[in-house]
C-alpha cells in the first residue's frame, strides 16, 4: 500500500511538465486542479481581514465534507475536503457612510488576489501533507511558483491539518 502511495506521488510529480504544457488547459499546473464546480454556493467557515500590502476582505468557503469535519470537530479533513478562500478589496462605503454621519462601512469591493482551493486527497497529495493547492487569478491558473510557495508557508498550521482558518459558530 506503501508502495503505492509513493507511485501516486512520484505521478503527480512527473506529470508537472506535461500539465504545464498545454496552453489554456484550465487545470492548476502543479496538482492538476481545476476550479471546483459551484464552489460560491458553499457555506460559509470564516471571514477575516487582512492589512498591509493585501488590505483585503476574505471569506473561506468549504464543501459539504469540509464543513461537516469543522463542525464535527475532526482533527483532520477527509479525502473530499474542499476549502476556497476568495477576497476582495477592502472597500469604504461613501454611501453606507452618509447613512452613519461618519466614516465606518468598509464592504467588498472588486474581487482581488484570485480564489484559492486547498483540495483533500491523502493518496494523491501526500508530498504535501495531504492537500493540492491551486489558485486561479479570474479563471486562469496561477504560475508554478506561485502554487509551490503555499504548501511551505501552511507549514505552520500542521497542527490543524495544515488550515489556519477556525470555524467561526
Ligand atoms: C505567506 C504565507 C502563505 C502563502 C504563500 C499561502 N498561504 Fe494560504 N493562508 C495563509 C494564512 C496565514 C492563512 C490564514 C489567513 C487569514 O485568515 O487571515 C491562509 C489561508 C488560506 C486558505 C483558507 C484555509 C486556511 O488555511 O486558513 C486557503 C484555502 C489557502 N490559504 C490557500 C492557499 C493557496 C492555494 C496558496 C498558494 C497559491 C496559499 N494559500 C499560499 C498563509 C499563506
Amino acid at each position: 500500500m506503501n508502495c503505492l502511495v509513493f507511485v501516486c506521488a512520484v505521478a503527480v510529480v512527473a506529470s508537472l511538465p506535461v500539465a504545464a504544457a498545454h496552453a489554456g488547459d484550465e487545470a492548476d499546473p502543479v496538482f492538476g486542479i481545476k476550479t471546483p464546480a459551484g464552489y460560491r454556493d458553499w457555506k460559509l467557515i470564516s471571514v477575516a481581514h487582512e492589512e498591509g500590502k493585501l488590505d483585503d476582505l476574505r471569506a473561506v468557503l468549504g464543501n459539504d465534507i469540509a464543513v461537516d469535519a469543522y463542525r464535527e470537530g475532526k482533527e483532520r479533513f477527509p479525502d473530499g475536503a474542499i476549502i476556497a478562500r476568495l477576497a476582495w478589496a477592502y472597500t469604504a462605503s461613501e454611501e453606507n457612510n452618509k447613512v452613519f454621519g461618519q466614516r465606518q462601512s468598509f464592504v467588498a469591493g472588486a474581487p482581488k488576489e484570485g480564489v484559492q482551493f486547498m483540495v483533500k486527497d491523502s493518496q494523491k497529495y501526500a508530498a504535501t501533507g495531504g492537500w493540492g493547492f491551486a489558485q486561479f487569478n479570474d479563471g486562469k491558473p496561477a504560475d508554478a511558483a506561485v502554487i509551490t510557495a503555499c504548501f511551505p508557508c501552511h507549514a505552520p498550521a500542521k497542527a490543524h491539518d495544515f488550515v489556519f482558518t477556525r470555524y467561526a459558530p
